[in-house]
């Protein structure tokens, strides 16, 4: 698989390089309030997570976001697809954007949407899903504008700052995609 472009972002293989910026991400608690991790994890933790994709399909390894800085990139979260299964033609997607001052620019909607296209056009998916905290407001509109649909609510299903709350399952089908890329 080669480098994914969008317009003003790319997805990239992860590299060993990336291990400080992720390490440092996933123990800001700001961060991780929308994830499922909340233990503090080591730099150990992050580079055997690290060493751990070699041995993952390519096709389920995280991918490294960038966005267009001056002449350059600059590394800004991760995000991927994971749950891959054959036979049903689905999967689930996971977004980290962990520099914090590139919130709300439009560059979560712009991955998911990169993600949705890999998923369709390549991978050749028919269902692409992703679970949310129902209190992570930034993220169901940033999958809204993507074109993820709400389809279920699981109540409490999780329990995070000393109280249960509900995970919502949103999704985009091929047939949606197909309509929405023909509108544009
Ligand atoms: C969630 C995340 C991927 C969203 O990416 P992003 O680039 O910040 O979001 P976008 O800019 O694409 O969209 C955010 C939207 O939410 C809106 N928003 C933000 N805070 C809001 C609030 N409190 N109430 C209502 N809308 C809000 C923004 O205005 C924007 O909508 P608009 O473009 O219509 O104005 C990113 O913030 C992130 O990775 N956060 C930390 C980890 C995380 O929570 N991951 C998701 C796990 S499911």
């Amino acid at each position: 698989m080669s480098i994914l472009y969008g317009r003003r972002i790319r997805l990239r293989a992860v590299e060993r390089e990336d291990v400080a910026n992720f390490h440092e991400w996933v123990n800001d608690p700001e961060v991780t309030r929308g994830l499922a991790m909340y233990l503090p994890m080591s730099m150990a933790d992050e580079e055997n997570w690290f060493h751990s994709l070699a041995s993952r399909d390519q096709k389920v390894r995280p991918l490294a976001i960038e966005i267009h800085k001056g002449k350059g990139w600059k590394l800004i979260g991760n995000c991927g697809a994971f749950d891959l299964n054959s036979v049903n033609r689905s999967a689930e997607l996971g977004i980290m954007i962990g520099d914090k001052s590139e919130w709300n620019k439009g560059y979560g909607a712009e991955t998911m949407t990169l993600l949705l296209r890999h998923c369709f056009e390549t991978l050749n998916l028919n269902r692409v899903s992703l679970r949310v905290y129902t209190e992570n407001i930034r993220a169901v509109r940033s999958y809204e504008k993507a074109g993820f649909v709400l389809e279920g609510r699981l109540r409490e299903a999780v329990y995070k700052f000393g109280k249960h709350g509900d995970v919502l399952i949103m999704s985009v089908l091929r047939s949606e995609w197909d309509t929405q890329t023909k509108e544009k």
